[in-house]
């Protein structure tokens, strides 16, 4: 039974509860990219994203994290904590792809010496810009304390997440998190993990086009798109 509808976001509706501390979250099939520049479809992703994050999250969860999942509730539906979302989108890189590469004039699958965190401002009329921790002090984006333990939980949750992936025969190329503060001013890993939050290459597959299993297929313009969520669900679910 949902509630209100809170927000629609481009990959999800929040929706109130009879609980005010808890909200359900409903994955759209909707697609876009560049700042929503590019928008279309990917037939089912909805339910294939709900599936994969649901699964993950309940991983990450058995490992000791704190995240915002309480249970899934329908095919494309789960029951999270309402948390207050700190506006930094957390990016963890441990191979250079995407913007980075422009960015910095780093080649694309360079592996980099270790993790990488870095912070864009959640905002989308700004095209959410990379930003330093003294953007995040000015802006008061998020208190000292708290972009110091949103840098170690990001590196803790690539740990796990590099783990996991490899038993599905996937590099985890980089991802990006959201993390809320709940009721209680406790900071747990909101928002979703799927191949529309990471990037994800088949280890079995050499081609740099071939081997992409993420949303980068969307990005591209690489075809067989739904096909690779697709895979990639099989694994996680089985893994
Ligand atoms: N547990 C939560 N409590 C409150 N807001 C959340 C929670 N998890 C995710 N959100 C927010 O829900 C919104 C909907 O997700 P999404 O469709 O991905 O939005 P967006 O278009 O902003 O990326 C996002 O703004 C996200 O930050
Ligand atoms: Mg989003």
């Amino acid at each position: 039974m949902s509630g209100t509808k809170l927000y629609e976001g481009k990959a999800k509706i929040l929706f109130t509860t009879n609980d005010p501390n808890i909200l359900l979250s409903r994955y759209k099939d909707d697609a876009t990219a560049f700042n929503a520049l590019k928008k279309g479809t990917i037939a089912n992703k909805g339910e294939m994203n709900c599936a994969i994050a649901s699964h993950i999250f309940q991983y990450l969860e058995i490992q000791g994290l704190a995240t915002h999942f309480i249970k899934q509730v329908s095919p494309n539906e789960m029951q999270v904590a309402a948390v207050k979302i700190l506006p930094i989108e957390v990016v963890v890189r441990n191979i250079a792809a995407g913007s980075i590469c422009k960015r910095l004039g780093l080649e694309q699958g360079q592996p980099l010496k270790q993790p990488l965190v870095e912070f864009f401002y959640k905002n989308d009329d700004l095209g959410d810009p990379l930003i330093t921790d003294a953007h995040v002090a000015m802006l008061d984006l998020a208190t000292p304390e708290q972009a110091a333990q949103l840098k170690q939980l990001a590196l803790d949750i690539n740990q796990h997440l590099q783990t996991f992936f490899d038993r599905c025969n996937l590099i985890l190329v980089d991802f990006k998190v959201e993390i809320g503060v709940d009721v209680k001013g406790k900071l747990l890993l909101a928002d979703e993990i799927s191949p529309d939050t990471c990037r994800l290459w088949d280890k079995a597959i050499a081609d740099p086009s071939d081997r992409i299993m993420d949303k980068d297929r969307f990005r591209q313009d690489l075809g067989n798109i739904a096909e690779a969520y697709q895979e990639v669900m099989k694994r996680v679910l089985a893994a």
